[in-house]
């Protein structure tokens, strides 16, 4: 069968509980906002085809829940990803401060030349800010990570986040190919297999 994309790349949505990870990949992959708060349970996945540079990119992009309690599920799925946004809420500082306990996270369970995004969402709402662009800018310098300021509801930067993740992904990608010189457009991470998703009974178990 003729494969539909070039290359497949995982990602991985992380940041506490509430910082809008689900409403962002919602965005993204459906256009669309919804004001409900249903917390994740467990993980989830979206897919997205996108285009750069005349190469057709699957994103498999996966939504993990912020919750403690899944924390053994979630961290599990670090290890397979190829890039990470790390999600903080620009109306609440606490969210913003736990950015470095993900940054520990990563350090902890990823890949070492995993690349990273830190996006601080929400930044449609004004009156409610705690956290100041220039403080995201600092802290991303610190840790040398890209920055954005996204809003899942008026859809500010999602799209730009996502394609300068992956844009810097495939950069990467093709230089470690040409450098073992493989053919371009040849590398999967499995990509004939489906994703899979973690059982429903895995799920009550954690909940005993
Ligand atoms: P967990 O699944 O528990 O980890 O949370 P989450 O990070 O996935 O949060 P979710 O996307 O479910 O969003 C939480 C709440 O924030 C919802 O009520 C959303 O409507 C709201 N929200 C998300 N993104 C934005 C945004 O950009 N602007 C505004 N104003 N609200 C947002
Ligand atoms: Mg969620």
């Amino acid at each position: 069968m003729a494969k539909t994309y070039d290359y497949l790349f995982k990602l991985l949505l992380i940041g506490d509980s509430g910082v809008g990870k689900t409403c962002i990949l919602f965005r993204f992959s459906e256009d669309a906002f919804n004001t409900t708060f249903i917390s994740t349970i467990g993980i989830d996945f979206k897919i997205r085809t996108i285009e750069l540079d005349g190469k057709k990119i699957k994103l498999q992009i996966w939504d993990t829940a912020g919750q403690e309690r899944f924390r053994t599920i979630t961290t599990a799925y670090y290890r397979g990803a190829m890039g990470i946004m790390l999600v903080y809420d620009v109306t609440n500082e606490k969210s913003f401060d736990n950015i470095k306990n993900w940054i520990r996270n990563i350090e902890e369970h990823a890949t070492n030349d995993v690349e990273k995004m830190i996006l601080g969402n929400k930044c449609d709402i004004q009156d409610r800010r705690q956290v100041s662009r220039e403080r995201g800018e600092q802290l991303a310098i610190e840790y040398n990570i890209k920055f954005m300021e996204t809003s899942a509801k008026s859809s500010l930067n999602v799209e730009e986040a996502f394609f300068k993740l992956a844009k810097d992904i495939k950069t990467k990608t093709e230089k470690k190919l040409e450098s073992t010189n493989q053919p371009k457009g040849g590398y999967h991470l499995k990509a004939n297999e489906p994703p899979k998703k973690p059982s429903k009974c895995l799920f009550y178990f954690y909940f005993l």
